[in-house]
């Protein structure tokens, strides 16, 4: 079947879709714990790139898999899919001139690296949320840690599923160390340059 697949090749490039909104556009992909903070600091992020005129859009692991992704469990291979379909839908965004902040536990190392193999490494940023998991479980604003050691939830990372730390990220944030504001405004210095349009 994949073999008469052709792509087609259309008018408008994704260049031209940046010049337009006038930013260019990338993934962000916050990874952590649950409970970390990644959907908190990318909702306030968010806001400040609409307060710039910035067009983004979120993707976020309890939303996904509600639709896209609902019959994924929290299986390995499970998992993998699931940050493989979410790189794939970040790159369609990005081709469309989104800025996606994408906020997944992403716990293995091998899977984030893929997301580079689907999307362009120049337009991946990893930010690495790495909040200790002492003060996620603390925090426990969906009571699943709770679960997780009373044994009602298998697989659940960073109590009896491993968290592969990130190694080389872009830009790293504790949410319990910073504040809410100064964490943005470190993804915001740091975006500052790369949503400006070069001629690469
Ligand atoms: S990922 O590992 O596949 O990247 P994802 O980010 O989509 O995970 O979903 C994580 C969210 O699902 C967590 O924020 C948490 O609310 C919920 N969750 C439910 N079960 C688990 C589990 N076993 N491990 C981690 N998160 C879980």
């Amino acid at each position: 079947m994949k073999e008469n697949i052709i792509a087609h090749s259309f008018g408008i490039t994704q260049k031209e879709r940046n010049q337009q909104k006038g930013h260019n556009s990338f993934v962000v992909w916050f990874t952590g714990l649950s409970g970390s903070g990644k959907s908190t600091v990318a909702n306030e992020v968010e806001k400040a790139l609409l307060s710039k005129n910035i067009h983004s859009y979120i993707l976020d692991g309890d939303n996904v898999r509600q639709g896209l992704n609902k019959n994924l469990s929290f299986a390995p291979e499970d998992r993998k899919e699931n940050i493989r379909r979410i790189a794939e839908v970040s790159n369609l965004m990005i081709d469309a001139g989104i800025v996606v902040l994408a906020a997944f536990v992403s716990p293995y190392r091998v899977d984030r690296e893929n997301i580079k193999n689907i999307v362009k490494d120049n337009k991946y940023i990893e930010i690495y949320v790495n909040t200790p998991i002492e003060v996620c479980e603390a925090r426990d604003v969906k009571g699943l840690y709770k679960k997780a050691r009373a044994g009602e939830i298998t697989n659940f990372t960073g109590i009896n599923a491993p968290y592969e730390p990130s190694e080389n990220p872009d830009l790293e944030i504790d949410t319990s160390v910073l504040s809410l504001e100064e964490s943005v405004e470190k993804v915001m210095h740091f975006l500052k340059n790369k949503l400006i349009i070069t001629n690469e």
